[in-house]
């Protein structure tokens, strides 16, 4: 497995089925947009040529945002979203800003898990942030 960063090439290669092998929030024209934004940096993680996840941040002038992580659908659940995480952190410290943050659904009990063992703090909680029903969950990693 090997990390490297992504590319349009890469969204053209999953484009065609990135709902249905990836996550079904993500369309092609967004993530385009995501790779052409200057300060957005997105990575994937790659096996013999085949995209198993990727995972982005946003370098705002204060701190570093997570905009999003995802593995393939039968690829999850082999250690591929820490390995990915842990690359977005290194890529988070390298910015010298201060803080990495992230919302997350509060009922998506695997990824809040993946965040609290790397080291995520709660912060706060938006009120029916997602489709006006579930809370996210505002957490922050302290970089420095
Ligand atoms: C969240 C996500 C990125 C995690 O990636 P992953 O490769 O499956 O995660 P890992 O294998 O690295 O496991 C991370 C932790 O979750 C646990 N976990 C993973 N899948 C699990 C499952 N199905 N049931 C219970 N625990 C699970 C692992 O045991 C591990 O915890 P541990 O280190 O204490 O053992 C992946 O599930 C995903 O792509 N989900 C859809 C997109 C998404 O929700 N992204 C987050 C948006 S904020």
């Amino acid at each position: 497995m090997e990390i490297f960063e992504m590319t349009i090439k890469d969204l053209e290669i999953i484009k065609e089925n990135l709902q249905r092998d990836f996550d079904e929030f993500w369309n092609e024209n967004i993530l385009r947009e995501e790779l052409l934004c200057q300060d957005r940096k997105y990575i994937v993680v790659k096996e013999s040529n085949e995209i198993l996840g990727f995972a982005g941040i946003w370098i705002s002038p204060t701190d570093v945002e997570l905009m999003n992580i995802v593995i393939k659908k039968d690829k999850r659940n082999k250690g591929i979203g820490k390995k990915i995480l842990d690359e977005i952190i290194n890529l988070a410290k390298s910015t010298n800003l201060e803080y990495l943050t992230l919302e997350v659904n509060e009922k998506n009990v695997i990824a809040c898990k993946l965040y609290k063992n790397a080291g995520f703090n709660v912060i706060g909680i938006r009120k029916k942030y997602y489709n006006n029903t579930d809370n996210a969950i505002i957490m922050k990693l302290d970089l420095k």
